[in-house]
């Protein structure tokens, strides 16, 4: 690693640059810099970019980091590609992309739910049906992606049709495990889309309660595992608490909740900052994130 100062560039969709992670980073990092930018567009990224490797020439680029968040995900993706496409060797910068905290909190929340599977001797997700819940908000959208990626069937559900078909067209582009979308507006139409599931992650907006229990009742006859992302009363999921970490929802029904989450993913995400600020180049992305919190998981069920 080069010995110049490490300076952490953040470059936000929004106004302000999240707090967030700036002081995650200036907890870990104390003698580290960081530098925001916010309301960023894709346009702005080349020279954003060009006026950052090219100051502190290559061995500087090893100490300079980017940062990309903010709430638009589809604009923080877009920045991230004109990012990459902007460096090249040796001026390349280690690369974080996490926006409103999507990568790390759904790392953490289908980690979770696998702990839970190896716990109970489940197995992990080869061949399990999966039905994530309001998967179109940017949570549900990775944690959506990661199952798919892990070998499960995946069923990710919207109120409106139209938006289920269009995230099932963006996770089955370039992959060979075919996600299925189904619209759930309704109670009974929510219990359909659970009723094959043997996990379950409601990923609904903060304060709205997506499963009730007459619900997971009546149609999660299946269901293994349940997993909440919303801290905000009411939660996602009825009888499962924020603080829920594998408790039992209903008999074999194991639940997380968003707090046991959040815990997880504050872990994670200071991990994928740390693996960045030490590595010399690099995207830090889901995939990381999802590496790093299932070697959490396994480290906790070994001990
Ligand atoms: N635990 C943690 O560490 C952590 C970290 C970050 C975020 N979060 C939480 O994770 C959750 C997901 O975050 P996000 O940013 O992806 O969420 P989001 O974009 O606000 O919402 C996700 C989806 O919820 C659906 N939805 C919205 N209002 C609804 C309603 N009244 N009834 C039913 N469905 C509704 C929408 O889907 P359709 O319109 O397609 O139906 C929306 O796309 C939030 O609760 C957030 O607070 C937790």
């Amino acid at each position: 690693m080069s010995s110049a100062k490490r300076v952490m560039i953040f470059l936000d969709t929004d106004k302000h640059a999240s707090p967030f992670d700036i002081l995650l980073l200036a907890d870990l990092f104390p003698d580290a810099q960081s530098v925001y930018y916010g309301n960023v567009d894709p346009e702005d990224v080349q020279k954003l970019v060009q006026d950052s490797i090219f100051p502190r020439g290559p061995e500087g680029c090893k100490s300079t980091k980017l940062f990309i968040g903010g709430s638009d995900v589809d604009k923080a993706d877009r920045i991230a590609e004109v990012a990459l496409k902007s460096m090249f060797p040796p001026f390349e910068l280690a690369t974080v992309i996490d926006p409103s905290g999507s990568h790390t909190t759904s790392s953490a929340a289908v980690a979770k739910t696998l702990q839970v599977l190896l716990k109970q001797n489940l197995g992990d997700f080869k061949g399990k049906n999966v039905t994530v819940l309001a998967a179109t908000g940017p949570v549900g959208q990775i944690t959506s992606a990661i199952y798919q990626s892990e070998g499960a069937n995946v069923t990710i559900t919207s109120r409106r049709k139209e938006r289920a078909d269009s995230l099932v067209e963006r996770l089955n582009r370039d992959s060979p495990n075919k996600v299925v979308g189904l619209q759930a507006a309704t109670p009974e139409e929510v219990g359909i889309a659970i009723r094959d599931a043997d996990v379950v992650m409601a990923a609904g907006s903060a304060g709205v309660q997506l499963v009730s229990l007459d619900v997971l009742k009546r149609y999660g006859t299946k269901c293994k595992v349940i997993a909440d992302v919303n801290a905000v009363p009411p939660l996602g999921v009825e009888n499962l608490s924020a603080q829920g970490d594998g408790v039992e929802v209903l008999p074999g029904v194991y639940g997380i909740g968003a707090l046991a989450v959040g815990a997880l993913k504050n872990k994670v995400e200071a991990k994928v900052i740390t693996a960045a600020m030490e590595s010399p180049k690099g995207l830090f992305n889901y995939k990381t994130g999802y590496q790093l919190a299932k070697e959490y998981v396994y480290k906790k069920l070994a001990k």
